[in-house]
C-alpha cells in the first residue's frame, strides 16, 4: 500500500518511513509528481497540518497525510512554535534559527522545552489528526550533526545526549514524530 505525504523534506520522510516499515510506502511530493512549496499561513499547527494535507488532496484526490512540527520553549512562551521553519527569517536557515534561539536563550534559567508533531490523515475524503510530544531541553551550544532543523540544541527527557548525536533510530525512540505517526499506524490498521 501507498501513501502521498505532504513535504519536501527527506529528512522528515527518512524518520517516518523507518517509523512505519515496509507495510506502508510513504510517496514524498516530488516523487508523486507534485513541484509545489505549499504554504503554512496559520497560527496553528493543526491549522496548517489541515491546509497542507487538503491541498495535496485536492490536487490529486488520493488519501495522503501531511505534518507539522514546532519547538514550543517554556521560557519563551512557547516560541518559535508554529513559526519554526521561519524564526530568524524568511530563508528558513536551520543555522540562523538555532543561533536566535541560543541567543533568546541566553542566561534563561529554564531550559524546558518540547517538539511537538499533529499529523493530518485525509482517507476516504474525512480528514483525522494525531498528535506527538517529546519534552526535553534546550542545551547551551550546538551538539552534534545528524538530523536537521533544531536537533543539535535539543536534548529528550530520558536521553543522554541531543538528538544530532544520534541515529535516526536512537532519536525515534523519543521522537515527537514516531509517537505521532505510531497512532497513524494503528488507525490505519484498524481500516484493514
Ligand atoms: P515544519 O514546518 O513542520 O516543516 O517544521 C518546522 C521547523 O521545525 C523545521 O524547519 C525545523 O527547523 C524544525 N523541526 C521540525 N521537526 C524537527 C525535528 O525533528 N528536529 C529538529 N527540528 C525540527
Amino acid at each position: 500500500m501507498e501513501i502521498i505525504f505532504a513535504t519536501n523534506n527527506a529528512n522528515k520522510v527518512a524518520e517516518i518511513q523507518a517509523a512505519i516499515g515496509e507495510s506502508l510506502k510513504v510517496i514524498p511530493l516530488k516523487d508523486a509528481g507534485i513541484l509545489i512549496d505549499i504554504p503554512e499561513p496559520h497560527d496553528t499547527l493543526e491549522a496548517n497540518a489541515t491546509e497542507k494535507s487538503t491541498v495535496i488532496h485536492r490536487l490529486t484526490g488520493k488519501n495522503c497525510f501531511s505534518e507539522d512540527t514546532g519547538l514550543e520553549i517554556t521560557a519563551l512562551n512557547g516560541a518559535p512554535g508554529v513559526k519554526s521553519a521561519r524564526y530568524a527569517g524568511e530563508d528558513r536557515s536551520f543555522d540562523a534559527n538555532i543561533d536566535l534561539v541560543l541567543q533568546q536563550m541566553q542566561g534563561k534559567a529554564d531550559r524546558s522545552a518540547r517538539f511537538r508533531t499533529v499529523i493530518s490523515l485525509i482517507w476516504d475524503d474525512r480528514e483525522y489528526q494525531f498528535e506527538g510530544i517529546c519534552e526535553g531541553k534546550i542545551l547551551e551550544q550546538r551538539s552534534g550533526s545528524n538530523g536537521f532543523g533544531y536537533d543539535p540544541v535539543f536534548v529528550p527527557d530520558g536521553g543522554e545526549t541531543s538528538f544530532a548525536n544520534m541515529t535516526m533510530e536512537q532519536k525515534n525512540e523519543f521522537s515527537h514524530r514516531k509517537k505521532a505517526v505510531q497512532q497513524l499506524i494503528e488507525f490505519l490498521s484498524q481500516l484493514q
